[in-house]
């Protein structure tokens, strides 16, 4: 039988990397995103190139309801999900007191509101479901493993997603639910656009910056090994242990001086 896997922030980047590995390995898919003319010449493509079921679901799931919305019009679908990609995630930068407030809260609500709820709304259909590798496959990033002053609020919701994403590791292990928490560091997509992050000189250096085809491939493999934590490369799995051996107020610093650029 063939797993359904619904990839949310589908359209691009990281999450549309992430869909074409699924879709190689023939699994049915949803693509979820904001951009529905994007999500239907994807699924247009890819059901002929790969013999599957695609189903496009255009859906702001900033928005308080969206996730919900998103799950009835699946019941509605009748599509079960074995896997959910929470991929959807945006970044705003700059000092928090300055930014605007409704900026700070779609964050929120993208990056972890949504992907709460939604976890608890497909999780049931995941213990039903007979297919050999099922469960949740979270985006953090290596900010989760450190405060990151100008950038605060994001840093601080993908803190939350690593920490839900290994206490559900846990508890879904022995049911034989993979949970796995993908964690990058700078990748080349859209993100930097959107976080209105192009002028920062260090990200100007492409040699430290992945491809999102090499982040989606590490994900994609440590999700069907049932690993809890996944940080591709070298250089940002040490950076992700450094706050365990360096003063937290250099961490900050550090951070800071990051995310100025
Ligand atoms: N790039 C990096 O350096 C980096 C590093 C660490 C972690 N990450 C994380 O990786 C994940 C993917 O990011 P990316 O780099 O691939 O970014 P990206 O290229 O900007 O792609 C973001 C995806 O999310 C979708 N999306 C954005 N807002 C949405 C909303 N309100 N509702 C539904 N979908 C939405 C976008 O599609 P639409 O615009 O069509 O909605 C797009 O498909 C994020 O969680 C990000 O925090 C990225």
């Amino acid at each position: 039988m063939n797993r359904t896997v619904l990839i949310t922030g589908a359209s691009l980047g990281i999450g549309k990397e992430i869909a074409k590995l699924f879709a190689e390995d023939g699994s049915n898919l949803v693509l979820v995103a904001r951009n529905k003319a994007k999500l239907d010449a994807i699924a247009k493509e890819w059901k002929n190139k790969y013999e599957i079921k695609v189903e496009p679901i255009a859906i702001d799931l900033s928005k308080p309801g969206s996730a919900k919305s998103l799950y009835v019009t699946l019941s509605k679908k009748k599509i079960n999900i074995d896997v959910l990609v929470n991929n959807a995630g945006f970044g705003v930068n700059g000092e928090f007191s300055k930014n605007k407030y409704s900026d700070e809260s779609e964050m929120v609500h993208l990056n972890i509101v949504a992907l709460t709820e939604l976890s608890h709304l497909l999780l049931p259909g995941m213990h039903n479901s007979d297919v050999k590798v099922k469960g949740i496959l979270n985006v953090a990033s290596t900010a989760a493993f450190q405060a990151g002053p100008y950038m605060s609020n994001y840093y601080a919701t993908k803190a939350y997603v690593l920490s839900l994403s290994e206490g559900l590791h846990h508890e879904l292990k022995s049911q034989k639910i993979h949970v796995t928490c993908l964690c990058p560091g700078p990748t080349k997509t859209e993100f930097f656009d959107r976080a209105d992050m192009n002028d920062n000189n260090l990200l100007k250096n492409e040699f430290l910056l992945a491809t999102a085809e090499f982040v989606a491939q590490v994900g994609y493999h440590a999700f069907e090994k049932n690993k809890a934590i996944a940080i591709p490369g070298f250089l940002n799995s040490l950076l992700a242990q450094s706050p365990r051996i360096t003063p937290r107020f250099l961490i900050r610093r550090i951070a800071a001086l990051m995310n100025k650029g």
